[in-house]
């Protein structure tokens, strides 16, 4: 069976999705797009063999559509996200689910009101084969007790419209879900600091910033959160247990050894980094909707990871250690 994909938003991730799905990710084809930019659209529908709709509405309401993959601007996407659980289609939303908590819950309390999961959140790194595997560890024991974890988030560059606030609610975000994740564990409070300001940030921009999540049984996670960091991409942890530690590094393709040197590339941006996990995220998305299964990250997902960064960024403003209170999960995610 092919599952028939429309996408919505065909800028830089709703094309990587569409270059993955048209012919990389078994058991799926692009069969519809839409975006505002309708010369973009255009070209990326007839690159792809799809139809290029008028409007969000019509592309997800078309009988052309099994799935939806989501990858407009965020604030669009707890709307755009309601058509399709109005029209009992699945959906891939990028993150965020919803840019405030508020939109969140207007989309937990619809899919709630279903019965059934139809959306997930893009939030691939737990498709990462690298964090699977430390959470394999952490999950099978293999460290004792998991007590504290140290991370890194680097970006090379940003443009000069990133903000500070953008930093959490942008890039660490990831952090924020993947952390809840490897962890089994709701984060309670996080505190935010920005250090000493690179001579590399934008004017008003506060980088680099140290964040510090407590996560509910106790467990601390420390963050380097730089966005203007020059070198490359740069995204590594390292969790700290009882009996030992469990370290993920940059996936490593060549060393170079010469003049009594040992160099090893960095990837360039979190598309060369994470191209394997946009593609396994798509494809047990795809595996999951021929079984009617829906089992990524989930709206309650979306909705904690959001709420973590309207608590970081009040923290950022604030200099002071914000708690994170969750309503009660509702049973569907449970
Ligand atoms: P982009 O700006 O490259 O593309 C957004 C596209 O949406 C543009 O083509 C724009 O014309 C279109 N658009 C604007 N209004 C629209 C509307 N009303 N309906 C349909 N399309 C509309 O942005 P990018 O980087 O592709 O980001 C898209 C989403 O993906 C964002 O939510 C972003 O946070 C997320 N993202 C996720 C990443 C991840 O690692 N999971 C990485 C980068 C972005």
């Amino acid at each position: 069976m092919t599952v028939n994909i429309g996408v919505i938003g065909t800028g830089s991730m709703g094309a990587d999705h569409i270059q993955k799905l048209s012919g990389r990710i078994a058991g799926a084809r692009v069969s519809a797009v839409f975006d505002v930019d309708r010369e973009r659209a255009a070209a990326v529908a007839e690159g792809a063999g799809a139809k290029a709709f008028d409007s969000a509405g019509e592309l997800i309401a078309s009988s052309d559509t099994d799935a939806v993959v989501i990858a407009s601007p965020g604030p669009l996407h707890p709307e755009q996200t309601l058509a399709c659980f109005a029209a009992g289609k699945p959906v891939l939303c990028e993150k965020p689910l919803g840019v405030t908590s508020d939109d969140c819950r207007t989309v937990l309390a619809a899919e709630v009101a279903t019965g059934r999961r139809l959306v997930q959140v893009g939030f691939m790194r737990r498709y990462d084969a690298g964090y699977r595997q430390v959470k394999a560890t952490v999950d099978g024991g293999g460290i004792g007790e998991a007590l504290l974890v140290h991370a890194v988030h680097r970006n090379p560059v940003v443009p000069d419209s990133f903000t500070a606030d953008m930093s959490m609610t942008d890039s660490v975000v990831h952090e924020f879900d993947t952390f809840r994740w490897l962890l089994g564990q709701e984060i309670a409070a996080v505190t935010v600091l920005a250090a000493k300001r690179s001579p590399r940030a934008a004017a008003g921009m506060r980088d680099p910033q140290v964040v510090l999540m407590e996560m509910t049984d106790g467990v601390l996670v420390e963050v380097e959160s730089f966005v203007n960091c020059q070198y490359g991409y740069d995204v590594r942890c390292e969790v700290v247990g009882s009996e030992g530690t469990v370290t993920l590094e940059n996936p490593v393709g060549t060393s170079l050894n010469t003049g009594g040197v040992r160099s090893q590339p960095v990837p360039g941006d979190f598309r060369a980094r994470f191209a394997h996990a946009y593609h396994e995220q798509l494809q047990e998305w795809i595996d999951g909707l021929s079984t009617g299964t829906v089992s990524g990250p989930s709206a309650w997902d979306g909705y904690a990871a959001t709420a973590v960064g309207e608590a970081a960024v009040r923290s950022l403003a604030t200099r002071g250690r914000m708690e994170v209170e969750l309503d009660d999960q509702p049973a569907l995610y449970r």
